[in-house]
C-alpha cells in the first residue's frame, strides 16, 4: 500500500485537488475505452466536490465509461433527504447525462438485508471474472467516532471476509444502513479520505499521528492491498499532525 497525506489551507482548495484527482483517475481509467468504477460516499464533505465536479467541463471526460456506485447509503427511498445517492445526484450526477446503467445505486427502499443482498449481486456482476470488486477510486469520509462509509466502532462488519456489502444498524442515528465490507475497501486500486474541519482533528491525529492509535478505528482498517491510499485534509483537520 502507498499512503500519502496531503494537506490543503481551507476547504475549496481540498475540494478542488479531489476535484482533480477525481478527473485524473477517470481519464486514465477510461483510456481506449475501459469502463471506469467510482464509489461515492455521503455526509457533508464531499459537497463542494460534488459541485466542482459538475462544474468542470464533463466534454473533456468519458463519463459514459464511468460507473458509479455508493460505498455506503441509508436505507431510505432514492429521493429522502438522508439519501447519499440523492446527495450525489442533485449535486453532480444528474447533469452528466449518464445512461441510466451506469449508475448502480444501494436501493435504500428495500428491506436493509434484500438492499444489500440486491447491491452485492450487482457487484458480483459488474465485477465478473475477478475475486473482489477493484473500484479503480472509491472516496471515503471520516466520522469524528472514526468510522468511515457505515463501517461504525464495534460492529461485526468489521470483521467479514467473504460478503462485499452487508446491512448494518446504526444505533447512533436509529437507522439502517448498507455498507461495502473492508475486503472491498481494500482492494480499491485508489482510495480517498476526504476530511474537512477541526472537528476532525483529533480522530484524525489519533489514527495518522504517532503511536499505535489506528487499528481501534475503522478508517485505521482501510489500508490497500496494492493501491494507492490518499488522506486529503484541510489545515483544520490536520492541527493535531
Ligand atoms: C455517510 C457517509 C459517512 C461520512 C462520514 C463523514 O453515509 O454518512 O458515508 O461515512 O463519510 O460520516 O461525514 P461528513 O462529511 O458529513 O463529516
Amino acid at each position: 500500500m502507498k499512503e500519502e497525506i496531503r494537506v490543503f489551507p481551507d476547504a475549496p482548495s481540498l475540494a478542488q485537488a479531489a476535484a482533480i484527482i477525481f478527473m485524473e483517475t477517470v481519464i486514465k481509467a477510461t483510456a481506449g475505452g475501459a469502463q471506469c468504477s467510482l464509489a461515492l460516499s455521503g455526509g457533508r464533505t464531499p459537497q463542494d466536490l460534488f459541485r466542482l465536479l459538475a462544474e468542470a467541463d464533463s466534454a473533456q471526460t468519458n463519463w459514459e465509461q464511468t460507473h458509479f456506485f455508493w460505498a455506503d447509503e441509508r436505507v431510505v427511498p432514492p429521493e429522502h433527504k438522508q439519501s447519499n445517492f440523492r446527495l450525489a445526484w442533485e449535486a453532480w450526477l444528474s447533469r452528466l447525462a449518464l445512461p441510466p446503467g451506469n449508475i448502480h445505486r444501494i436501493r435504500g427502499e428495500l428491506p436493509a438485508a434484500a438492499a444489500a443482498e440486491s447491491y452485492e449481486g450487482e457487484l458480483r456482476f459488474f465485477f465478473r471474472g475477478k475475486s473482489l470488486p477493484e473500484f479503480d477510486l472509491i472516496l471515503l469520509g471520516l466520522g469524528e467516532d472514526g468510522h468511515t462509509a457505515s463501517l461504525f466502532p464495534g460492529s461485526s462488519a468489521l470483521e467479514e471476509k467473504q460478503r462485499l456489502a452487508l446491512p448494518v444498524y446504526h444505533a447512533g442515528t436509529a437507522n439502517w444502513r448498507v455498507t461495502l465490507t473492508l475486503p472491498v475497501l481494500n482492494n480499491a486500486s485508489r482510495a480517498i479520505f476526504l476530511v474537512a474541519g477541526v472537528a476532525k482533528a483529533p480522530m484524525v491525529k489519533a489514527i495518522l499521528g504517532e503511536g499505535e492509535g489506528r487499528p481501534q478505528y475503522p478508517a485505521g482498517l482501510v489500508k490497500l492491498r496494492q493501491g494507492q491510499l490518499l488522506w486529503l485534509l484541510d489545515e483544520a483537520a490536520a492541527t493535531g499532525l
